[in-house]
């Protein structure tokens, strides 16, 4: 980059304080009464930071402005019609375009550079090669994910020695690449094994370790926007893809914990139904009991406390104000309402609170689900509302089933179970679940708005 127009002091007070909004808002990003606080302050902070780095001389702002203005547009469509459940493929997709223009930036940058330093030769070749496995990886990702491609996991034979040599073939490049800063073809080779492995170690991922799979690429794409930052000699540019590097690998631990997966089993196991395990017949036949809204409604004439358990369906359905409609109504006859919120339920990380606040559902209601759990042997009515593998207690008993040891919400240890979901198909691990053909599980077919709607007039009439 050329010289400032204003004095690089300034510049650097300026990119300290974007540093400090983007560490507050990520702070504020922790709690969701102050999450949307959060991202307002982030954002300001990250004006702040592309305005002051546009103030660098001999800048064509025109080429900038269009950019500008053609993202922007991009950018401003895709938030308002994108759906809450197609948010993670989103940002798959953002993930892969931060790579892709880390790889550009980063090689346009060196390729300009009449004598890179070493630095400058080992951050380069660094942010090609993450910049490069981020993008590729992420557009396959984003396609398992909208259903372009199968979603389920595809290995061929010896992928993972094909991946440690094309690993090590491009880490071997960046050493040519800082020994040798004239072969600039190094460079090139580099995103090109990059791009066919972020390809290969994608492949192999599916099903339900795909969001595990899109924050690691999330935290990657930060990685590679840091090592560009050290190509440019931008600090706002250093920190801000730090945060979202360590930011995102602290998620993905998150979700792995909640999974009860190690990130290497993730990324090197699959998880799917097995052959031998049960099958959807054994599970079910003759045992599951199905239910009306009226007889549903009947049951809280005796309850004292229900515990609603949300999941992926709840947002499929949009039910989440009618659900809290129901909540107000049980509540206004004395009966005391909580939600569990399991941390993977749904498709993204606070997935279920997200829905839940828009609906208004008062933050003290929602329970963690250690808390939940602790007292579920009091729950007179447990209603869940289209969760399945984050309730199926195979979890807890089958040491056999892909998601053996996965914590789960023990909503089959409450009085009574009352499922909402349209038919007895699997959740996102594909494999049955014994809690609905249980003694105390009653299953309200039909889709979760609809049910949900029906069982308030049941209520209101009843
Ligand atoms: P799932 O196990 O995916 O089950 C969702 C259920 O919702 C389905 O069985 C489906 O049954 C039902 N459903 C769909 N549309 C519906 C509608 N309109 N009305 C009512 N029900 C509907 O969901 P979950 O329990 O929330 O579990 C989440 C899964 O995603 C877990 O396997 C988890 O490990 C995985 N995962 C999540 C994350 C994050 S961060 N959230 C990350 C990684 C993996 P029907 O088709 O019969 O209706």
């Amino acid at each position: 980059m050329g010289g400032y127009l204003i004095d690089s002091g300034w510049i650097n007070l300026a990119y300290v304080v974007a540093a400090i909004l983007f560490i507050n808002g990520l702070k504020g990003l922790t709690h969701p009464r102050t999450a949307v606080r959060g991202n307002l302050i982030s954002s300001v902070g990250m004006l702040l930071a592309v305005v002051v780095a546009l103030l660098a001389n001999g800048l064509d702002y025109t080429l900038i402005i269009v950019g500008a203005v053609v993202g922007g547009l991009i950018g401003a469509i895709a938030a308002v019609r994108v759906k809450m459940t197609q948010m993670p493929e989103m940002v798959a997709l953002f993930n892969g375009f931060g790579g892709g223009a880390s790889v550009l930036v980063a090689g346009a940058a060196f390729l300009i550079a009449r004598e890179p330093n070493a630095q400058m030769t080992i951050s380069t070749g660094l942010s090609g090669l993450i910049g490069a496995v981020t993008f590729t990886g992420s557009l396959l990702a984003f396609g398992k994910l909208a259903g372009f491609i199968t979603g389920k996991a595809v290995g061929f034979p010896g992928h993972k020695i094909f991946n440690a040599l094309l690993g090590l073939g491009a880490l071997g490049c960046v050493v040519w690449l800082t020994v040798d800063p004239a072969a600039t073809e190094a460079y090139w080779i580099i995103v090109a094994m990059a791009a066919v492995l972020g390809v290969t170690l994608t492949l192999p991922i599916g099903g339900a370790d795909m969001p595990v799979v899109i924050s690691l690429l999330n935290s990657y794409s930060g990685l590679a926007a840091a090592a560009t930052g050290f190509v440019l000699m931008n600090n706002v540019l250093i920190i801000a893809g730090s945060l979202v590097g360590a930011s995102g690998i602290i998620l993905t631990r998150i979700m792995c914990v909640a999974m009860n997966r190690s990130l290497t089993n993730v990324l090197f196991g699959t998880l799917g139904p097995s052959a031998d395990g049960p099958s959807a017949d054994d599970v079910y036949a003759g045992k599951v009991k199905s239910t009306s809204p009226e007889e549903v409604a009947m049951l809280f004439d005796t309850a004292q406390r229900v515990v609603v358990v949300p999941g992926y369906g709840l947002a499929v359905a949009q039910a989440q104000h009618v659900v809290r409609d129901l909540a107000n109504i049980l509540e206004s006859r004395g009966i005391t309402v909580e939600f569990g919120i399991h941390p993977v339920a749904g498709r993204m990380p606070g997935h279920m609170n997200v829905l839940l606040a828009e609906a208004d559902v008062p933050y003290d209601r929602l329970l963690e689900m250690d808390d939940v759990n602790r007292e579920m042997e009091q729950v007179d009515v447990c209603l869940v509302v289209g969760a399945n593998d984050v309730v199926n207690p195979s979890a807890r008993t089958d040491p056999q089933s892909p998601i053996a040891g996965m914590p789960i919400i023990n909503v089959d240890k409450a009085h009574t179970v009352v499922v909402v979901k349209r038919s007895l198909s699997p959740g996102f691990a594909g494999i049955p679940n014994p809690l609905f053909a249980m003694d105390n599980c009653l299953m309200m077919f039909g889709d979760g708005k609809k049910a949900l709607t029906e069982l308030v007039t049941a209520l209101k009439e009843g």
